[in-house]
C-alpha cells in the first residue's frame, strides 16, 4: 500500500523510491480512473436514483474534477461510458428516425370505479383460468422513451440508443440527450445482468419527467431572458429532449422513471412487479409508489392514497396505471389496435365544472317516479362531456332555489351520474329567470301525478304507463341484471311501438319473425346530394339470432338476478343475493311473512314492506308465473347457516395483511359470529392488523383475546373442522 511510503514513519529503512516510468504512470492513472468512475457512478446512483446522497455536492465535484484532469492527461483512456462523457455528445444536427422493436402503444383510460370494474371483469373473462393480479403504478406526466443496451462487452453493457415514442412506431433518436440524464445508467456491470439472466441486449422503457423545481427554475430563467414560459412540465420535458444542444439538456434536471424491460421485443417474462425489481437491480430509478392489488376496491384505495400524496410528490402525475402482472395473462389478453387489454390508466380529472341550465325535463322511471333532469350546455368534466344532470325531485330544486337559465357547478364523483352541486352567481354568471313548475300530468301518458304524504317523489298513477314498461324492460335486460346483450333503447322502443310486448314476461315470447319486423330510420345522401330517409330493418338475421340466444341464455341467470329483474323497490343486487340464499326459490319468497323476510340480514321494514307490496299485486304474481312457465330459473342454492362462531363477538381494527375489513367481516358472519365497532366487555376477540390503535389498547386493558389475521383464519379453520365432524 502506498501509505507505507510516507516519510516520517519509522519502519526501518525507507524504501527506495524509483522514478516511475511512463508505463507505470499510465497504469496508475488507469487504476485511479477506474476507481473514480466506480465511485462517481455509485454516487450518481445514490443521488439521482435512490435520492439518498452520501457525499456533498462539493465532494462529488472534486471527484469529477480529478477524473476530468486524469482523462485530459490520458485521452487514450477516455471511454464512452465514463461519467465525464454524459455530455460528450456534440450538438446534434437533427434527429434520426428509428423504428421501435415493438410499437410503443398508448393506454385506454378509465375515469371511475365503475369503469375500472368493467375492465376488471373483462380481464377476468379473457384471462380464463389464469390467475389475475395487478401492479399499480403512478401515471407519470412526461414522455415515454425507449433505451436500448447492448450485450455485456468487457464487463459492462452500454447504453446504445435512446429514442422518443414518436408516433408509437417510429421515434427520434435522442441518445446524446438521454445520456445526460443522470438517472439513466450509461453502463451496467455484467454481474448484474448475469444475476438477472440477461445474456443478450435488452431494452428499457420509461417516462422522462421534469420535476417541479426544475420546471420553475427553467421558467424563471426564461422569463429573465424575455422568453415565454413553458406551459407545463411535460411540454418542458418534451422540448428539452428535442433540444439540439446536449449541454443544455444536462442542466435541465430531467429524470427517467423506468417501467418496462424488453428482451428481443418481448416483455420481461417474470411479470410486471418482477420487471420493476429487475429495473431497480439494473440501476434504474423506479417509482417507489407502486402496489399490488387484486380487487377494484383495492385499486380505488391505491388511487385515493395516490391522490392524497399527489401534491407532495415533486413531479406531476395524471393518474394511476394498472397492469395485469403475469406475462402469461398479458399474452392471453393481447392488444387492441392502440393499447394493451392488460393495462389501463385511471385518469385524475377535473371533477367539476360550471355550466348553464338551459331547461329542466322530466323523465319517468320504471316505478313511475318523475325525475327532474337539468339539461345543460355541454361541459367537459372527468373525461366526458356532460349535458344533463339529475335534480332528484321537486324538493331538491326548491332547496337550491334553482331557476332555468342559472349557472351551476356540476360535479362528477366516483359514480358516473353527474350532480348539480350549487347555483353559481357572480358578475359573469347572472341568475336565471324562469321558475320550474313541477307537472301535474305525466309527460308520457297524461295521467295524474301524485305526491304521497311524507314522500319527496312525484309518481304517475297509471299502472300501465308506457314509460314504466319501457324502463322495466330496459332494467330487466341490463348488465348485472338479466344481462341480455343487444336489448337496448332502440330494440325496446320498437317492441313497444309495434306493440310486441305488454309485460316483461313477453321478452321470452319473442320469435325471429317478430324481431325481423323491427325498423329504424336511416338517412342517406343520394347521388344528387339530396337526402333520403328510409325505414330499414333494425336487426339483420344474424343479430336476431344473437339476440334470441342472449334471451335464452338469460333464463339461467338464477334467482338473485331474476329478483332484481322484477324491479322490486329497494331490492338491489346485494339484497337480492341475500334473499336468494336465504329462501332458495321465488315461491318461498312469495310466501314469506314480514318477520321471515326481516330475518335476512340487511332486510328491514322498508324492504320487507316493498316485497310484500310487490307480491300483493296480482299482476306481479302473474308476471312471476309467466316467467317461470317460460323456463326462467328462479331457484338458488340455499345457504347452510353456519353456527361455528355463534354467540361470539369480534372487533376488527387496523389493516390486515391480506383480508380487507369487509372480507374479514363476511368470513366471521358466514361462520355465525358477530362483529362490533367498539371493544367492550362483551367482545370475545379483537382482530388486530397493522396500525391498530386505541381498540387494541382497550382489548389489552380488558384482557380480551387478540388475534392477528393468521389467528383468525386458524380459528375459522379449526371451527369449520369441528363443525364438519359434528
Ligand atoms: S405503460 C403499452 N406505465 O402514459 C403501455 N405508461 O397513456 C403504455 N405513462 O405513452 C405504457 N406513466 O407515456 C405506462 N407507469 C406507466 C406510465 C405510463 C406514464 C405514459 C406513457 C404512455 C402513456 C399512455
Amino acid at each position: 500500500m502506498n501509505a507505507c511510503w510516507r516519510s516520517g514513519e519509522k519502519r526501518g529503512a525507507p524504501p527506495i523510491i524509483q522514478p516511475m516510468d511512463e508505463r507505470g504512470k499510465k497504469e496508475k492513472a488507469a487504476l485511479r480512473i477506474e476507481e473514480l468512475r466506480t465511485e462517481l457512478r455509485r454516487h450518481e446512483h445514490l443521488y439521482y436514483v435512490m435520492d439518498a446522497p452520501e457525499i456533498s455536492d462539493a465532494a462529488y465535484d472534486a471527484l469529477m474534477n480529478e477524473l476530468k484532469k486524469l482523462e485530459a492527461e490520458h485521452p487514450e483512456l477516455v471511454t464512452p461510458d465514463s461519467p465525464t462523457q454524459r455530455v460528450g455528445g456534440k450538438p446534434t444536427e437533427g434527429f434520426k428516425k428509428v423504428r421501435h422493436s415493438r410499437p410503443m402503444l398508448s393506454l385506454d383510460n378509465a375515469y371511475s370505479a365503475e369503469e375500472l370494474a368493467d375492465w376488471d371483469r373483462r380481464v377476468h373473462e379473457l384471462a380464463g383460468n389464469l390467475p389475475v393480479e395487478y401492479t399499480a403504478e403512478l401515471k407519470l406526466d412526461g414522455l415515454s422513451v425507449a433505451l436500448t443496451y447492448g450485450p455485456a462487452v468487457g464487463g459492462v453493457a452500454s447504453l446504445v440508443t435512446g429514442v422518443t415514442r414518436g408516433d408509437g412506431q417510429i421515434g427520434e433518436d435522442v441518445t446524446t440527450n438521454i445520456r445526460t440524464i443522470r438517472s439513466v445508467p450509461i453502463s451496467i456491470p455484467a454481474e448484474v445482468l448475469k444475476k438477472l439472466g440477461l445474456s443478450q441486449g435488452f431494452e428499457v422503457r420509461g417516462e422522462v419527467v421534469m420535476p417541479e423545481k426544475a420546471f420553475h427554475r427553467l421558467n424563471e430563467e426564461r422569463e429573465k431572458q424575455g422568453l415565454t414560459p413553458a406551459v407545463n412540465p411535460r411540454n418542458a420535458a418534451a422540448g428539452t429532449l428535442r433540444t439540439l444542444e446536449p449541454s443544455i439538456v444536462a442542466n435541465r434536471g430531467l429524470v427517467l422513471f423506468a417501467y418496462f424491460l424488453l428482451i428481443e421485443g418481448e416483455y420481461f417474462p417474470a411479470g410486471q412487479d418482477a420487471t420493476l425489481d429487475a429495473l431497480t437491480a439494473l440501476g434504474f430509478r423506479v417509482n417507489p409508489h407502486r402496489g399490488r392489488v387484486h380487487t377494484v376496491e383495492q385499486m380505488m384505495k391505491f388511487i385515493d392514497a395516490t391522490e392524497g400524496q399527489r401534491a407532495a410528490l415533486g413531479y406531476e402525475i395524471d393518474g394511476v396505471v394498472l397492469k395485469v402482472d403475469s406475462h402469461a395473462a398479458q399474452q392471453r389478453l393481447g392488444y387492441t389496435g392502440r393499447a394493451p387489454r392488460w393495462a389501463i390508466a385511471y385518469k385524475f380529472t377535473a371533477k367539476s365544472g360550471v355550466t348553464q341550465v338551459v331547461d329542466i325535463m322530466i323523465t319517468v322511471g320504471r316505478t313511475g317516479k318523475l325525475t327532474p333532469t337539468a339539461m345543460l350546455t355541454p361541459v367537459f368534466i372527468g373525461g366526458t362531456t356532460v349535458s344533463r344532470a339529475t335534480l332528484h325531485n321537486a324538493d331538491f330544486i326548491e332547496r337550491m332555489g334553482l331557476l332555468i337559465g342559472d349557472w351551476v357547478k356540476v360535479e362528477r364523483g366516483g359514480d358516473v351520474i353527474p350532480k348539480v352541486a350549487e347555483v353559481v352567481e357572480d358578475a359573469e354568471h347572472p341568475r336565471g329567470t324562469r321558475r320550474f313548475v313541477f307537472p301535474t300530468k305525466c309527460p308520457e301518458c297524461g295521467s295524474d301525478v301524485v305526491r304521497a304524504e311524507g314522500e319527496a317523489d312525484h309518481r304517475c298513477v297509471n299502472a300501465d304507463c308506457p314509460a314504466k314498461l319501457r324502463e322495466s324492460l330496459l332494467h330487466f335486460g341490463a348488465r348485472g341484471v338479466m344481462n341480455i346483450e343487444g336489448f337496448g333503447d332502440a330494440v325496446v322502443q320498437q317492441l313497444l311501438e309495434k306493440q310486441l310486448v305488454n309485460s316483461v314476461a313477453d321478452v321470452y315470447r319473442l320469435d325471429p319473425d317478430k324481431l325481423a319486423l323491427l325498423q329504424k330510420e336511416v338517412t342517406r345522401k343520394k347521388k344528387d346530394g339530396s337526402e333520403e330517409t328510409k325505414l330499414e330493418r333494425l336487426l339483420g338475421p344474424v343479430e336476431v339470432k344473437k339476440l334470441l340466444e342472449q334471451i335464452e341464455q338469460s333464463k339461467k341467470s338464477g334467482l338473485a338476478r331474476a329478483l332484481m329483474g322484477l324491479g322490486i323497490r329497494f331490492v338491489g343486487d346485494r339484497t337480492a343475493e341475500l334473499l336468494a340464499q336465504e329462501f332458495g326459490s321465488i315461491g318461498e319468497i312469495e310466501k314469506a311473512s314480514k318477520a321471515e323476510l326481516e330475518r335476512v340480514e340487511e332486510v328491514g321494514p322498508k324492504i320487507s314492506e316493498a316485497i310484500l307490496e310487490f307480491f300483493g299485486r296480482e299482476r306481479n304474481r302473474e308476471l312471476v308465473e309467466h316467467l317461470r312457465a317460460s323456463g326462467v330459473d328462479m331457484t338458488a342454492q340455499k345457504k347452510q347457516r353456519s353456527t361455528q362462531l355463534a354467540g361470539l363477538t369480534f372487533v376488527l381494527t387496523g389493516t390486515l395483511p391480506t383480508l380487507t375489513r369487509d372480507d374479514a367481516k363476511a368470513r366471521i358472519e358466514e361462520a355465525g359470529g358477530k362483529t362490533a365497532g367498539s371493544v367492550s366487555k362483551k367482545t370475545n376477540y379483537v382482530v388486530a392488523g397493522e396500525e391498530a390503535g386505541s381498540k387494541l389498547d382497550k382489548a389489552r386493558e380488558l384482557k380480551i383475546s387478540v388475534l392477528d389475521e393468521a389467528g383468525l383464519l386458524a380459528l375459522l379453520r379449526s371451527q369449520s373442522r369441528s363443525s364438519n365432524s359434528d
